[in-house]
C-alpha cells in the first residue's frame, strides 16, 4: 500500500544562483497513516522549508511529492487549496488567530470559508472548543487568554474538521513547559484517534513525545528512527543505575555522566596547573575548560 506521504529525492533551492541556498538537500521521507512523527534539526535546518512541501504551501525546486498516492505537482491551485483545506490541520508557533474574533469565531472561520452550514459548523466548532478544554473560553478573544490557550485554540481550528493529517511547526515554541506538554498530550490525543501527527520542533523534550524522530540538518535527514520512549536523561537513568536494558557487560563500558565530569575536572586540574592548555587529553570537555577559563579571568 502507499505512503500517505511519499517525498522522493527533495530540493529546496532558494535564490538560486551565486546567493542560493539549498533548504533542502535530496529528502526522502515516507510517512504512513496515523504515525506520530517529530522532525527535529537546529535553526534554518530546513524544517518549516520540509514543513511548507508537506502542506502543499510552496513547491519544491525539485523531486516528487506524493500524497496518497497521487503527485502534488500535477494538481492545479483548486485542487492543492482543497488538500490543504480537507487533508491537513495546521498549527503554527505564532497561533496565527485573528485578533478581534472570539475563540468560537476563529475556529468557525475557516468552516465558513469551506461552505459548511451554520448549523453544522456551530456543533463542529463547540466540538473541538470542548475538545481541548476550552469549552468556558467561547466567547474570549485571544488578548483575553493564556497563550497556552490561544494555541488550544489553533489547535481546536486545525481539527475542527477532522483533517486526517496534523501538521505543526514549533506549536510549543511560545509556551512555558507546563502549556508545552498540555499541547503535547492534545496531539497524542489525536493521533490515538487515528490522525497523523507531524510536529516540528528543535526542542529534544517536545520531539521524545513522538514515535518516530526524524533529524534534519543542512537539508538533509541525518537520522530517522523509532522512539522507544525514553528521554536522554531516561536513558542516562537507566545507565547510572546499571540497568538490565544495556547488560552487565556494556554498563561496564559506559560511564555514568557523573563520572565523566569528575574525570574530566580532574584531567583538566592536573594539566592546567601551569597553565599549559595545548596539553589536552581527549577525556577533556571542551565546554568545562571554557567554564573553568572564564573563572579563573573573573
Ligand atoms: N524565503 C526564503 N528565501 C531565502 N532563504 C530562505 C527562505 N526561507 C528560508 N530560507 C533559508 O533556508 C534555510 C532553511 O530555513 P527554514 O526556515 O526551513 O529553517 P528552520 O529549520 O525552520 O529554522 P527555525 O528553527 O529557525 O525556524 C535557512 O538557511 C533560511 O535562511
Ligand atoms: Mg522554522
Amino acid at each position: 500500500m502507499a505512503s500517505l506521504i511519499e517525498i522522493r529525492n527533495m530540493c529546496k533551492i532558494y535564490n538560486p544562483g551565486e546567493n542560493e541556498v539549498r533548504a533542502l538537500d535530496h529528502v526522502s521521507l515516507s510517512i504512513g497513516e496515523n504515525e506520530f512523527v517529530a522532525i527535529i534539526g537546529h535553526s534554518g535546518s530546513g524544517k518549516s522549508t520540509l514543513m511548507n512541501m508537506l502542506g502543499c504551501l510552496d513547491v519544491p525546486t525539485s523531486g516528487i511529492y506524493l500524497l496518497h498516492g497521487s503527485d502534488v505537482s500535477l494538481l492545479s491551485d483548486d485542487e492543492l487549496s482543497d488538500i490543504r483545506n480537507q487533508e491537513i490541520g495546521f498549527i503554527f508557533q505564532g497561533f496565527n488567530l485573528i485578533s478581534n474574533l472570539t475563540a468560537f469565531e476563529n475556529v468557525e472561520l475557516p468552516l465558513i470559508y469551506r461552505g459548511v452550514s451554520k448549523r453544522e459548523r456551530t456543533n463542529l466548532a463547540k466540538e473541538a472548543l470542548r475538545k481541548v478544554g476550552l469549552e468556558n473560553r467561547m466567547t474570549h478573544k485571544p488578548s483575553e487568554m493564556s497563550g497556552g490557550q490561544q494555541q488550544r485554540v489553533a489547535i481546536a481550528r486545525a481539527i475542527a474538521q477532522a483533517p486526517p493529517v496534523i501538521l505543526a511547526d514549533e506549536p510549543t515554541g511560545n509556551l512555558d513547559s507546563h502549556s508545552s506538554q498540555e499541547i503535547m498530550n492534545i496531539l497524542k490525543q489525536l493521533h490515538a484517534e487515528g490522525r497523523t501527527v507531524i510536529v516540528i520542533t528543535h526542542d529534544n523534550d517536545i520531539a521524545a513525545n513522538a514515535k518516530r524522530i526524524v533529524h534534519i540538518e543542512d537539508g538533509r535527514i541525518t537520522s530517522d528512527s523509532a522512539n522507544e520512549g525514553l528521554s536522554r536523561d531516561d536513558i542516562a537513568k537507566e545507565i547510572r543505575g546499571n540497568s538490565t536494558m544495556y547488560g552487565e557487560e556494556d554498563s561496564m563500558q559506559l560511564p555514568s555522566e557523573d563520572d565523566i565530569r569528575k574525570e574530566n575536572e580532574e584531567a583538566y586540574i592536573s594539566q592546567t596547573d601551569d597553565y599549559d592548555l595545548d596539553v589536552k587529553d581527549e577525556t577533556i570537555d571542551l565546554h568545562l575548560i571554557g567554564d573553568k577559563q572564564n573563572e579563573q579571568e573573573e
